[in-house]
């Protein structure tokens, strides 16, 4: 059987998740009615202290909707160089919301409070107005690096300081409370809008979360519709979320364990350079030669499991609720493997 390590994306609904998403009533959301729909939005709306929420297709239509409800054309955005904002959603914030965007670097792409504060434009014409502070929990293109409530807190003061925004793409926000124990109810008074994705960590089909103040899920089920993003009778898909809430957030800590495993084994083969300190449920490493990237993947291809390059040099594995003890010993065996063969060469 293949192993599939590129992303925590390609999870598929287990049987008790299926038969829950068969048993869901549904209406049509539409017109607010699916009455599966509505429990997921109260139910995530009260476990992150905001008021209202809105079931959405994706992550990326969840954090396209938040700038938009944010921001006015010609503001300026304030987020991590690698974000997912900027660098994988097809340029949506320039096209959807008309926004220019300073790019910031930090260590795994955690940002603090001094270094943003540099970069707020003082209010004159010649400049884009800084108007939302975007931040990643985890991050990425960090390595799955953790922001712990503490940082937030930090960044929020200063956002309060001079009149921004705080947007969070929390799409694995829960891996991220996992990791640090902070409590999610507590987010709610940090954040203006929080994206949380149900079809990553969580294992289910479809699916993310806006969540933000009344007024704020109320324009934004106006951009969602513009958008196409009006289900119909999607309580199918929350009816996986409101599984996955119940079964899938506690077990991340397995993700997690296996990530260390995984980060620990990596770190001792001499065709890997570094390996980025793992917090969750994503390793990324930095190869010796782009050839040894190229001959690695085709190696892991070749014992049915499937990686990422993500660059020239660095690949990427995610771990997940289909990745169990099993196949973790296969995968390490496998790195192991390689080893050999290149010694062998
Ligand atoms: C950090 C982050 N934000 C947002 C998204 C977008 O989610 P989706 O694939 O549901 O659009 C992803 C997807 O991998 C992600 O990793």
């Amino acid at each position: 059987m293949m192993i599939d390590l590129r992303s925590d994306t390609v999870t598929k609904p287990t049987d008790a998740m299926h038969q829950a998403m068969f048993e869901a009533s549904v209406g049509d959301d539409v017109y607010g009615e699916d009455t599966t729909v509505n429990l997921l939005q109260e139910k995530m709306a009260a476990m992150f202290g905001m008021e209202a929420a809105l079931f959405c297709p994706s992550g990326t239509m969840t954090n396209q909707i938040a700038i938009k409800v944010l921001t006015q054309p010609q503001d300026e955005v304030i987020c991590y160089k690698d974000a997912h904002i900027y660098k994988y959603e097809g340029g949506g914030m320039f096209s959807n919301s008309a926004v220019s965007v300073r790019l910031l670097d930090g260590p795994q792409g955690i940002l603090n409070p001094a270094q943003i504060e540099e970069y707020i434009n003082p209010d004159d014409v010649h400049y884009p107005r800084t108007q939302l502070v975007a931040l990643e929990n985890t991050v990425n293109r960090g390595g799955g690096s953790v922001y712990h409530l503490s940082e937030i807190a930090g960044i929020h003061t200063l956002c309060q300081k001079y009149g921004l925004k705080l947007h969070l793409d929390g799409a694995r926000i829960f891996n991220a409370l996992i990791a640090t124990g902070d409590a999610a109810e507590d987010y709610g008074k940090y954040f203006d809008t929080i994206s949380v994705c149900l079809s990553k960590g969580l294992g289910c089909p479809v699916g993310s979360v806006l969540l933000g103040s009344k007024a704020h899920i109320h324009y934004a089920k106006r951009i969602r519709k513009s958008l196409g993003g009006g289900m119909r009778q999607a309580g199918y898909l929350a009816a996986a979320g409101l599984y996955a809430l119940d079964h899938h957030i506690e077990r991340l800590a397995d993700d997690h364990r296996r990530a260390k495993q995984i980060a620990a084994h990596l770190s001792n083969l001499d065709y890997v350079a570094s390996v980025f300190p793992v917090e969750t449920n994503i390793v990324i490493f930095k190869m010796q030669s782009q050839e040894a990237l190229h001959a690695w993947l085709q190696h892991c291809h070749k014992h049915q499991i499937k990686a990422s390059g993500i660059d020239k040099l660095h690949a990427r594995v995610v771990t997940h609720l289909q990745f169990e003890e099993e196949a973790l010993h296969t995968f390490l065996e496998a790195c192991t493997a390689f080893e050999a063969q290149t010694h062998a060469h």
